[in-house]
């Protein structure tokens, strides 16, 4: 045991990730592994409830396991795991069905997206804050880091924990959500929220030629150089704020005076971009070159993962009364 406070995240499978994602969830991993007794997951259980394909699922886990270890985590100080080698996640998970209302789960913002969009909602995306409640509370983690649109999940995993506690004694420790506010909302190149389902994103680790197409099809407005342009509104310049540092006062000024078009400010972004992801992509290649290591990582963190898991769910059982001991 450790005197550092012990922090949980995690990642779908559900595709490549985007500077979005990196932003504003990811790299506060890395600052924050050194400080915290930490726990990595891939949330496969949850990439479920929309990916159906036994490939897919198994290549985008590995995927990410890849694009943690890219990133910087590090195996020897985290514990990098899959969600289903840790089957106390499900199995707490109808605990916390049977404590939960139809009403409470409908408020999710997820829930109503889907319902909105008229999609046939399954029992797992109605029921996915109740596993990420799991994920979190399994761990009695003191921070959660997410990016902004995590931030209702982990209050709901805040209010099972206050409900169990109440109806079953203190149990789960109430974490707090730790979100990074200056890149709460990564900008994607349509000006909407970065996301995978708007297709607006820029890959992290995307090939140089990617990369520098997904940044010349960022959207402006059609003043030309010699105008002046406003900073505050141009997406362009809020993607800049994130990767273009020691440049970024002298590129105000010059977008304030007019001096630089949209063609040279993306020339300039996708090389700031670039200098940032290479490192990262060129790591990410020599892991992949060893994937075996990437599977025994994986393999001791399930383990770890688990040792605390089921410590805290014979405490469980024990409290609702489905063990006898
Ligand atoms: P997507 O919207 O692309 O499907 P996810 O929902 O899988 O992304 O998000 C994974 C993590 O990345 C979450 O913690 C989320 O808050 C963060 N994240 C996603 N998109 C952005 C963004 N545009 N800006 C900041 N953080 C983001
Ligand atoms: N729902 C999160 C996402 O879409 C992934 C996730 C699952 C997670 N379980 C978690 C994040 C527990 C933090 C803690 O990004």
């Amino acid at each position: 045991m450790t005197d550092k406070k012990r922090l949980l995240s995690g990642v779908k499978p559900t595709g490549r990730p985007h500077i979005g994602n990196y932003l504003g969830a990811m790299k506060q991993f890395v600052n924050l592994e050194d400080s915290h007794e930490s726990f990595f997951m891939i949330a496969n259980y949850h990439a479920l409830t929309t990916l159906h394909n036994s490939d897919e699922l198994k290549e985008n886990t590995i995927d990410v396991a890849l694009d943690y270890l890219a990133i910087g985590l590090d195996p020897e100080k985290s514990v990098i795991f899959m969600q289903s080698q840790v089957p106390e996640h499900t199995e707490l998970a109808w605990i916390f069905n049977c404590i939960t209302t139809m009403p409470y789960l409908m408020r999710a913002h997820a829930f109503k997206d889907a319902e909105a969009k008229n999609k046939e909602v399954s029992v797992g995306t109605f029921d996915y804050p109740m596993l990420m409640a799991t994920d979190i509370l399994i761990y009695d983690p003191d921070i959660v880091p997410v990016g902004q649109d995590q931030k209702q999940h982990v209050e709901f995993a805040r209010d099972t924990a206050s409900k169990f506690n109440r109806i079953f004694g203190e149990t789960f420790k109430l974490p707090e959500v730790q979100i990074q506010e200056e890149v709460a909302v990564v900008p994607g190149i349509d000006g909407q929220k970065m996301s995978k389902s708007y297709n607006n994103t820029i890959s992290l680790f995307a090939s140089d030629d990617e990369l520098r197409s997904s940044v010349m099809n960022i959207v402006t407005d059609s003043k030309g150089e010699g105008e002046s342009k406003d900073p505050e509104t141009s997406n362009l310049f809020t993607l800049h704020k994130h990767f273009s540092g020691d440049k970024l006062q002298d590129l105000e000024k010059r977008y304030r005076d007019g001096s630089i078009g949209y063609k040279e400010s993306k020339e300039i972004l996708y090389e700031d971009i670039k200098s940032i992801v290479a490192p990262l992509r060129e790591r990410r290649e020599n892991l992949k070159n060893d994937i075996g290591s990437v599977h025994s990582i994986l393999k001791n963190g399930g383990e770890k993962a688990r040792e605390y898991a089921s410590k805290k769910m014979d405490e469980v059982r024990k409290k609702v009364g489905v063990s006898l001991e």
